[in-house]
């Protein structure tokens, strides 16, 4: 599907964090670790726990709804990629979608942490059907599903969440270029929960898997872009917004891709890996510090669990 020629802008974004921090030196009171071997490995200083998933996505979309001058009537779907939902059956976006008063469409999407980047391009294929606006979260309490007490995974997660309102763009100023979405169901055991259990991870070979994901998802995305005809190249990309999990999974992507740390919106250091919420919640952190502008190009990569990977770039014509 194309997307050449048709306007998609975000409208509006907001984050939400729980209060309760959990820090590295926390997690040494009762883990054979330390602050020093997490930053150094991982990049994460500490993580946000306590909430639930349909508190921090309702407030995230409130925000992102406040931020785009939007009600309730205005929104025609809801999608909240999460990890972590609430059940088994129902979803989680029905609940989220009452508190926020609305009545259309609501559902949660599992491709892990790549959901918010999927939710993003299911949302272009909608606006592409007409649709005017769609709220795309994504929100997680990771801690429900963590074992803090497991050094494997229990430095790694977090909770947050972090929502955009995707409309059309009748001017066409604001587009979608291009975008890519991937999967390969042979890795499902290098990261997964049982029901009723808590996330198992073989980190090294998901390490592995995720630096390959992301150069070859970000290579689809350019590719879309310059076949669909707009000169762009990654040179050009005013920011790119990566799925953080580990900031050496960044760093060794970005080193074979010949990107730059600096053109980079990172917030794992204070968040830890919020799995669906983390790109949307980059995204905010950089509008809040004066990233972005209009006209810009941003790349956000996601890859996660599944494997799941995707990437999605954007001219961007914010409010
Ligand atoms: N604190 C202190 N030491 C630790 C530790 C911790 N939390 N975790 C592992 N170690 C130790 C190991 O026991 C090992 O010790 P040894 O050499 O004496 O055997 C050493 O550190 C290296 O372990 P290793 O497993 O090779 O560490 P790593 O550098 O691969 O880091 C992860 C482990 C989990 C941080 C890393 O593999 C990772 O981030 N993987 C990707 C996870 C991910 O992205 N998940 C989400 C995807 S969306």
């Amino acid at each position: 599907m194309s997307t050449n020629g048709l306007g998609f802008r975000l409208s509006g974004v907001g984050s939400a964090l729980p209060e309760k921090v959990l820090t590295n030196v926390d997690l040494q009171a009762w883990m054979d670790t330390t602050d020093e071997w997490i930053r150094e490995r991982t990049g994460i200083g500490q993580r946000h726990i306590g909430s639930s998933t349909t508190e921090l996505a309702t407030l995230a979309c409130q925000r992102a709804m406040d931020a785009a001058g939007v009600g309730p009537a205005d929104i025609d779907l809801l999608l909240l990629a999460t990890t972590s939902p609430e059940h088994i059956c129902p979803g989680t976006a029905p609940a989220v979608a009452r508190e926020l008063g609305l009545d259309c469409g609501a559902l949660d999407i599992q491709a892990a942490c790549s959901g918010w980047v999927y939710g993003l391009t299911i949302a272009n294929g909608f606006l592409l059907q007409g649709m005017k606006r769609i709220l795309v979260v994504g929100a997680e309490a990771l801690d429900k599903i963590t074992d803090y007490h497991d050094r494997g995974t229990g430095i790694l997660f977090g909770n947050g969440g972090g929502a955009a309102v995707v409309e059309a763009d009748p001017d066409g100023e604001g587009q979608m270029l291009g975008w890519d979405l991937g999967s390969d169901g042979n890795y499902v055991h290098i990261l997964y929960a049982e029901h009723g259990d808590v996330l198992k991870m073989d980190g090294k070979e998901v390490f592995r898997q995720a630096v390959k994901a992301i150069q070859r998802t970000v290579n689809n995305t350019m590719k879309m872009a310059t076949d669909a005809g707009h000169d762009v190249s990654l040179d050009d990309v005013a920011l790119i917004i990566p799925h953080q999990a580990n900031i050496r999974i960044v760093e060794s992507a970005w080193k074979k891709l010949g990107l730059s740390m600096d053109k980079t919106a990172m917030i794992l250091e204070n968040t830890g890996n919020t799995s669906g919420a983390t790109i949307p919640m980059a995204l905010h952190d950089s509008l809040i510090k004066d990233r972005i502008q209009n006209g810009d190009l941003v790349l956000f990569v996601g890859f996660g669990a599944g494997m799941t990977w995707g990437s999605a770039l954007v001219r961007w014509n914010g409010s």
